[in-house]
C-alpha cells in the first residue's frame, strides 16, 4: 500500500523519524524530509536516494508556522501531491517542575505540540483538496501514565494524541486517517540523554514498565514488523501499547485506535 505513496517525514535527520523515512523508501514510497538539524539530515537523503527513490528536504523549525507553511509547500510542488504525514520531530527536557523555567516549558510544547497543530492545519488542507490522505502523530506511552522531571514532555505527548483523535474524527469525512502512535523505549539520541541521569533512570525503571526494554528505532518504522522487532522475543507490542505503522496507515478511515 506504501508504493507509489508521496510522504512527508519531520524529525527524519536520526532516531524514530530517519527509521520511518527510511521503511517508506524501501517500500516503494518517495519522501520529503525535515528537520532542523541539517547536516544528518542530507545523510538521509542521500540513503533515500541510494533506495532509489525521490527525496527531497528543507532544514526546518517545527514550531515555526512560515517554517511548516513552506514545508507542506515545497514538498507538494516536488511530489505533485502529499498522501503521508509522519511527524516525529520532537523533544524532551526533564527536570523537576520545580526547577525548569517557563521558556523551556514553552519550547516543548511549541516543538511537540504546536507543530503538530501546524502541520495537520497545511497538509489537512492539501490532504482534504485530494480527498485523500494519512497522518500518523508520534505521542508516547510516558502521556499517559505520567513521570517525574517529565512533566511538559507528558503534557505536550497527551495534547498531541488528543489532537490526532480530535483530527481523526474532524477529517474522516474528507477520507484522511489519523492517527497517533504511542512507543514505549526506543534507543534513540532523545532516550539516550535521558536515562544518563541515574537517579532519573532508576525512578522511571519504577514507574514505567516499557522503559525497562528498549527497543530500536526500526520497531516503529518498518512497515511489516520484520527484521529487528521479529528478533526480540519479548517484545510484547500489545501490551506496552506498540502499533506498526502500517497497521495505522491501513485502518479503515472512520476506525481510530488511540494507543
Ligand atoms: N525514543 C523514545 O523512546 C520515544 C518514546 C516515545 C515517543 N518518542 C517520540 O518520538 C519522536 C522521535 O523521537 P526520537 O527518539 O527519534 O528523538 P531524536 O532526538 O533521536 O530525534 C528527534 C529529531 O527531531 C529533530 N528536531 C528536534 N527539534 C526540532 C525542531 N524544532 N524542528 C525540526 N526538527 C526538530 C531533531 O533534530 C531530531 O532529528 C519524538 O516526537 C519523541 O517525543 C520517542
Amino acid at each position: 500500500m506504501l508504493s507509489g505513496r508521496k510522504a512527508l517525514v519531520t524529525g527524519a535527520a536520526r532516531g524514530i523519524g530517519k527509521g520511518i523515512a527510511l521503511e517508506f523508501a524501501k517500500n516503494g514510497c518517495d519522501v520529503f524530509v525535515a528537520d532542523i538539524d541539517l547536516p544528518p539530515l542530507e545523510k538521509t537523503v542521500a540513503e533515500i536516494t541510494a533506495l532509489g527513490r525521490d527525496c527531497g528536504c528543507l532544514k526546518v523549525d517545527v514550531s515555526s508556522e512560515d517554517d511548516m507553511r513552506s514545508l507542506v509547500e515545497k514538498t507538494v510542488a516536488r511530489f505533485g501531491r502529499l498522501d503521508i504525514l509522519a511527524h516525529a520531530a520532537g523533544i524532551l527536557r526533564s527536570c523537576s517542575v520545580a526547577e525548569q523555567d517557563a521558556a523551556d516549558w514553552d519550547r516543548v510544547v511549541a516543538v511537540n505540540l504546536r507543530s503538530s497543530f501546524l502541520l495537520a492545519k497545511y497538509a489537512g488542507a492539501r490532504m482534504m483538496s485530494q480527498k485523500y490522505g494519512k497522518m500518523v502523530f508520534i505521542d508516547s506511552c510516558a502521556s499517559k501514565t505520567g513521570e517525574a522531571f517529565n512533566a511538559v514532555y507528558c503534557a505536550s505527548k497527551a495534547g498531541v494524541r488528543l489532537l490526532a483523535h480530535s483530527l481523526a474524527l474532524e477529517l474522516a469525512e474528507h477520507n484522511i486517517n489519523v492517527n497517533s502512535i504511542a512507543p514505549g523505549t526506543i534507543d534513540t539520541d532523545m532516550i539516550r540523554s535521558c536515562l544518563q541521569g541515574a537517579a532519573v533512570r532508576s525512578h522511571l525503571r519504577g514507574v514505567s514498565p516499557p522503559v525497562q526494554r528498549i527497543h530500536p528505532p526500526e520497531t516503529h518504522g518498518h512497515p511489516r514488523g520484520g527484521g529487528q522487532a521479529r528478533r526480540l522475543p519479548r517484545l510484547r507490542q500489545r501490551r506496552l501499547h506498540h502499533r506498526r505503522l502500517d497497521e495505522h496507515l491501513r485502518r479503515p478511515r472512520s476506525a481510530l485506535r488511540m494507543c
